[in-house]
């Protein structure tokens, strides 16, 4: 009886003992999941309950600081940081990001990551560290990569936005192959003799967040741009170059000019303003007009509506018995200039800094810099080639300042005489005269 029953149980224990071995992990071979993007790699080997990540550098770029993340999003979820110092030292910096901005230092973190400092190498290509295992084999990543060094071994150093980032899904429980070991020429040497078993993994992918379509809060900071930057780097200096221009040929230059200025740039700029606040609200950042992009977005609204007002006035209310030009003229002119001027500056800080800071996407970015250039030079060569004109604007307003004597002696003899035939040619070439040279 017992001898029967004897093989049953033994072969039970050493099935038990197997599926105990097994879930153990400890004494199974590790297993594991890689990935690697356009800069970086990422492996994962998952020993007993501690993962080892090794950031590496794919050798394109190099990396000025490699970060990895767990969970599916930037904000809220904890992030590994790795630099390698000038002094052969590596930082390991555990952060987590509370919004959009410069993610904090986390210090005492629920997961503590440990610097393996065997394993890393300070030339900056390679930084491996361990972390206990959250238990589930299926891990979501965040991962980036910044090519500027901090320049600081402090863990809370700040550092520049990354030149690439992304997610990536690993699958901690692929077997890592034996050959994994040995060094690589064997491997490639002999690929046909190798078993299945020790083939080497196949990786995963780490997606690259600039390969993706932007995403609705992106979208929006885009249209912001858009309309902000039509109206005040386009339609502004159009039609301040148009009255630059056109105020000497035709008196027509005064409707193109309100009309690019007011109902033109006008609606563009309030678009762009309502997306800009719209992206602001979505951004989730608690402190509102938080940094010198936000605050001059402001200032410059208000300096608009205050250039449309004064553009009126000067319309509307001319001085009587002025001779000259009256001193709102100047101001909305000089005003205008100041106002364009600050559309350059602030759509600069808007796509260098805030951008990078809120959409990520530097690559869309690359080209901005040397637009923003070309386009300065362009207006400035425009405008100041208008000035050109001014002694022909200034000869035309003498001419209208003597007929203005001329027609108000006339007027004033033409309310005891019929008007000759002459005077009311005159009065004619006066009224289209002071239509296109009064106003600004
Ligand atoms: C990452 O894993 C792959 C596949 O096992 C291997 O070829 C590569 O050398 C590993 N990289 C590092 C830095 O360990």
């Amino acid at each position: 009886m017992v001898s029967t029953l004897l093989p049953g149980i033994l072969i039970l224990l050493m099935f038990s003992f197997a599926v105990g071995r097994d879930l153990t992990r400890g004494a199974t071979p590790p297993t594991g999941d890689y990935a690697c993007s356009n800069y970086m790699c990422i492996n994962a080997t998952l020993t007993g309950d501690m993962v080892e990540y090794t950031l590496s550098s794919t050798g394109k770029r190099n990396p000025g600081w490699m970060a990895v993340g767990f969970g599916t999003q930037m904000s809220n979820n904890p992030m590994v940081i790795l630099w390698s110092n000038s002094d052969g030292s590596i930082t390991l910096s555990q952060r987590v990001a509370r919004s959009w901005v410069m993610p904090e230092v986390v210090p005492d973190p629920p997961r503590i990551a440990t610097l393996s400092s065997d394993l890393s190498t300070a030339s900056a290509d390679k930084h491996t560290f361990n972390i206990p295992w959250d238990n589930s084999v299926k891990t979501n990543l965040i991962w980036a990569f910044g090519t500027q060094n901090p320049g600081s071994s402090a863990v809370d150093a700040p550092f520049q936005f990354h030149l690439d980032a992304g997610y990536a899904h690993f699958d901690l429980s692929k077997p890592l192959s034996a050959s994994s070991k040995s060094d690589s020429s064997e491997v490639s040497s002999a690929p046909s003799n190798v078993a299945p078993a020790s083939n080497p993994i196949s990786p995963s992918s780490l997606t690259s967040t600039s390969t993706l379509p932007l995403n609705a809060h992106q979208r929006m900071a885009v249209a912001h741009a858009v309309f902000c930057t039509a109206g005040f780097l386009v339609f502004l200096p159009v039609g301040a170059l148009v009255s630059r221009w056109v105020r000497t040929f035709t008196s027509a230059w005064y409707t193109a000019h309100w009309i690019l200025q007011f109902v033109v740039a006008g609606p563009s700029i309030i678009i762009g303003l309502a997306f800009g606040v719209q992206t602001v609200n979505n951004g989730r950042i608690v402190e509102h007009p938080n940094d010198e992009h936000k605050k001059w977005g402001i200032i410059l609204f208000a300096l608009y509506i205050c250039q449309c007002a004064l553009g009126a006035l000067v319309h509307w209310v001319k001085p009587k018995n002025s001779t000259g030009r009256p001193l709102q003229n100047y101001l909305h002119a000089g005003f205008g200039l100041i106002l364009i001027g600050l559309g350059f500056y602030q759509v600069h800080s808007g796509y260098k800094k805030e951008w990078p800071e809120t959409v990520g996407r530097a690559d869309l970015m690359r080209d901005a810099d040397l637009i923003w250039y070309i386009w300065i030079v362009v207006v400035l060569a425009l405008y100041s080639a208008g000035l050109i004109l001014l002694p022909k604007q200034l000869r035309q307003e003498a001419e209208l300042r003597s007929m203005k004597e001329v027609a108000t002696k006339e007027e004033q003899s033409s309310l005891l005489a019929e008007s000759q035939p002459e005077e009311i040619g005159m009065h004619k070439i006066y009224r289209d005269r002071r239509e296109y040279l009064i106003p600004v």
